[in-house]
């Protein structure tokens, strides 16, 4: 696929069909992810996959409960606490797949590799015919050490992209961009 196709189609799925992503795509999505440039190369980056439903559910569940007892009062909250208490919303879709990315170093830049090793991984799953979704309702329980526990993550390791992936429902539709701020100096 084009870089651009790729870079502009990429979507957040937010449907996802039971087929099963298979160990050699999902190796070859990481592989694209760990080509991500990182600050003084260290490749921070380490991934958890997870397949099994059963621990999708229970971190669901655990996720929305902590975001609740946590969450100040701002203008999102009505909605996200409706969705958040309704028991039919699951935080990751009912997708096949999670992979977590999790920095396993310290670091001042360990949060930026890691999100760019993400935005390789989202745009690999695109050209392969996949969905994907960065699920942010997720990283505040698996940076705790009952999310890092549900994982079986050592407690110095640092989740930072969880992302969702499976093969789309349907192709969602665009989302419209803003038009960029641009500020030219010279
Ligand atoms: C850091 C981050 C956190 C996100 N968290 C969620 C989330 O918890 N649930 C969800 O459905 N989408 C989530 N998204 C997806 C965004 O809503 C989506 O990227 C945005 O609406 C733009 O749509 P597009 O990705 O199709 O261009 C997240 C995206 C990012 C980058």
């Amino acid at each position: 696929m084009d870089l651009n196709e790729a870079i502009t189609g990429r979507r957040a799925v937010r449907e996802y069909t039971k087929e099963v992503v298979d160990e050699e795509t999902i190796r070859r999505l990481i592989d694209a992810a760990v080509h991500a440039p990182s600050a003084v190369n260290q490749q921070p980056w380490t991934f958890a996959v997870v397949r099994d439903q059963s621990v999708l559910d229970r971190i669901s569940r655990d996720a929305k409960s902590h975001i609740l007892a946590t969450m100040p009062a701002n203008s999102h909250s009505d909605h996200f606490r409706s969705l958040l208490n309704d028991p039919n919303f699951h935080i990751f879709y009912h997708a096949p797949v999670l992979i977590l990315i999790s920095a396993s170093a310290q670091g001042p830049w360990i949060v930026e590799d890691s999100a760019l090793a993400a935005e390789n991984l989202m745009l690999a799953a695109h050209a392969a015919g996949l969905g994907s979704c960065w699920i942010g309702f997720a990283q505040s329980f698996l940076n705790t050490s009952d999310g890092k526990n549900a994982l079986g993550l050592p407690p110095a390791w640092v989740p930072v992209a969880p992302i969702i992936v499976g093969y789309p429902k349907a192709a969602p539709p665009p989302v419209p961009r803003n038009e960029p701020q641009i500020r030219w100096v010279g």
